[in-house]
């Protein structure tokens, strides 16, 4: 294993802007000193995601997750945290330091090797799609319907009969060991070298940055013993969970909304039609790992599935995995045509445009699935109609929205909305009511060491203070305030951490927290690198945390003075009138400070 040094950790940490990186996956938009957006870690309407750019740290104050952009890849990518480096350092073009004969290295060597072989591979089935011998393959892109500049575009090609493309690669110099593990080509029995794809239409499979992956092929001949599609097997650069066909196009577009279909077709065709941000997901329902892809890009996903295809089922889970993501999702209607390729060659793109305006949203097409179900000329039907509506209906927290929901449903499936009204308030007032009674018992557990929220924000102001300006509050600080006077643990583990280091190292505190492991310790620094407290003059703030500090010192001594001599019956005993005394002293000082 190759330890990576702090100068390169440091190097790749300055190379990589954290609004930068963090726009790649969330919608910031600026307030003041940070930025803000919707949580990506967790399910939000409004944001509490902020992400500070003079201290290149993130923090939710939803979800409490936080750190630099270290910790930002790694969680999101679901990576650990040397892989976030190394994922970092190839987005910055940094060179790693390689040592020879790693296993790592030995699989990079691979994974290129395979790229130029997926590479050389699209280029030679494309080429071979125009030559004579793949009349079969011309007729057919024509009687699809698919022009010339499609063709380019997807690199569609045809592939070759029983070994062409093997020979083709070892011509050009690849091992046969590296052909075997695209799945390209494969081995049989007789230990003779078998293209797996043969005499079918090709097409390339690219990942967001263009690099072929794998390959789809469908057959042309009208023989129903063959399989319709045959794709690349998974393998050490391609995941069909991961990738999106065409992604590597969508990007490209300047539409906020992705189009998400079934099929290769589907995709092609509407893109050949003006529709430049489509993506077709392999074959496979869609998953947390595709649905994040799409977010990177987009702000609305429309799922276009068949007519007949995807169950509801698969529907609601696809609309619900994009909707936890913090993206708009919605289901485009279709009918008259089984598929997107058909319906925009019988129909026309216009009307396709249509269907994507008019597309709804997981709360509509759920209610409209509950409406299949039900009869509701019939009115005992309209009834459980109204009250299977009116769970869904509740559970739309954001008021406005609710109202428009309801505005279109006493529209749509003519209930008036005095009913629809009645009905939800009904059930938003059950649901809260039974929640208050859940929550009670766990808010009671949780009073006993629960620490005052404006402890917690004067003690995060005394570290914030430290890290932002160390040489003007390190003195009168340190010598006010001790380690125990913390609360709240983290607090204390960071403040020790600062009267450790000298003032030389102050200029590298920031950095030297962000090597902490510990993951609530993390998310508590990043919580106060990011919150603005808006200080007018640095010298007051420090004196006013400070006397707070002390007074509060004084005061508990006080208490405790008053409640000893409460104890002390002999009125001449010495003790008594040192307490005095010292109680005396209290007094004035405090009154000093008022
Ligand atoms: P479709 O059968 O809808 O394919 O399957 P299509 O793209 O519309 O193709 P045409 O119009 O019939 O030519 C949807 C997707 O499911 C996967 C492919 O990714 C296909 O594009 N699939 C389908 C397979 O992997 N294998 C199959 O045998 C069938
Ligand atoms: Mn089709």
């Amino acid at each position: 294993m190759i330890q990576y040094t702090d100068e390169l950790k440091e190097e790749i940490r300055s190379a990589n802007d954290i609004v930068d990186v963090v726009s790649q996956y969330v919608t910031l938009k600026r307030s003041g000193r940070n930025f803000f957006g919707l949580c990506p870690f967790h399910k939000e309407k409004s944001p509490s995601f902020s992400v500070s750019p003079d201290r290149q740290y993130f923090h939710c104050f939803g979800c409490h997750k936080g750190g630099d952009v270290f910790t930002f890849i790694s969680e999101i990518e679901r990576i650990s945290f040397k892989e976030a480096l190394e994922f970092l350092a190839e987005r910055a073009r940094i060179e790693l330091p390689v040592s020879q004969n790693s296993e790592f290295n030995k699989n990079q060597y691979l994974k290129d090797k395979m790229y130029k072989i997926n590479a050389e591979t699209a280029i030679f089935y494309h080429e071979r799609l125009y030559k004579p011998l793949a009349k079969i393959a011309q007729e057919y892109v024509k009687q699809r319907k698919l022009d010339n500049k499609t063709l380019k575009a997807f690199k569609i090609g045809y592939s070759g009969e029983y070994n062409e493309l093997y020979k083709n690669l070892k011509a050009k110099g690849f091992k046969d060991e590296e052909i075997l593990a695209t799945g390209l080509v494969n081995k049989n029995n007789n230990g003779e070298y078998i293209d797996r794809f043969r005499k079918r239409l090709m097409f390339p499979i690219m990942d967001v940055s263009g690099r072929v992956v794998a390959f789809g092929g469908r057959k042309l001949e009208n023989n129903e013993k063959l399989a319709k599609y045959i794709n690349s097997n998974e393998n050490l650069i391609y995941s069909k969970k991961k990738h999106l066909f065409a992604m590597n196009l969508a990007k490209q577009s300047t539409s906020k909304k992705i189009i998400l279909v079934e099929g290769y077709m589907d995709a092609i065709s509407l893109y050949q039609r003006g529709f430049d941000n489509v993506v077709a997901s392999l074959g496979t329902a869609l998953t947390e790992e595709q649905g994040r892809l799409l977010r990177k890009y987009c702000e609305q996903v429309i799922l276009s599935y068949d007519s007949d295809g995807a169950g509801q089922e698969a529907i609601m889970r696809g609309l619900s995995i994009l909707e936890n993501q913090g993206c708009d999702a919605r289901v485009l209607q279709m009918d008259g045509a089984k598929d997107p390729d058909e319906y925009v060659i019988k129909y026309g793109s216009g009307r396709f445009k249509l269907l994507i305006d008019n597309a709804i949203s997981l709360v509509e097409f759920k209610i409209k699935m509950i409406k299949n179900k039900y009869n509701i000329e019939n009115s005992s039907d309209k009834i459980r109609f109204l009250k299977e509506i009116t769970k869904i209906l509740s559970e739309v927290e954001n008021k406005i929205e609710r109202e428009i929901y309801i505005e279109k449903i006493s529209e749509n499936y003519n209930i008036s909305k005095e009913a629809i009204y009645a009905e939800v308030n009904k059930e938003v007032y059950d649901v809260k009511s039974s929640e208050k009674i859940l929550l009670r018992p766990i808010a009671k557990k949780e009073k006993q060491t629960e620490i005052n929220p404006i402890t917690i924000k004067r003690e995060n102001m005394v570290i914030y203070l430290l890290i932002n300006y160390f040489k003007e509050s390190y003195e009168p600080i340190v010598t006010n305030i001790s380690p125990d006077d913390f609360k709240l643990e983290q607090n204390k583990f960071i403040f020790e951490k600062i009267l450790n280091s000298t003032a030389e190292e102050s200029e590298k505190i920031v950095q030297s927290l962000a090597n902490i492991e510990d993951s609530e310790i993390q998310s508590h620094i990043s919580e106060i690198l990011v919150t603005d407290y808006e200080i007018s003059s640095v010298d007051k703030c420090i004196e006013d945390v400070v006397n707070t500090y002390n007074k509060e010192r004084l005061t508990n001594r006080k208490n405790e003075i008053v409640k000893q001599l409460e104890n002390i019956s002999d009125s001449t005993s010495e003790k008594k009138s040192e307490l005095e005394n010292e109680l005396n002293n209290i007094i004035i000082e405090l009154a000093k400070r008022k």
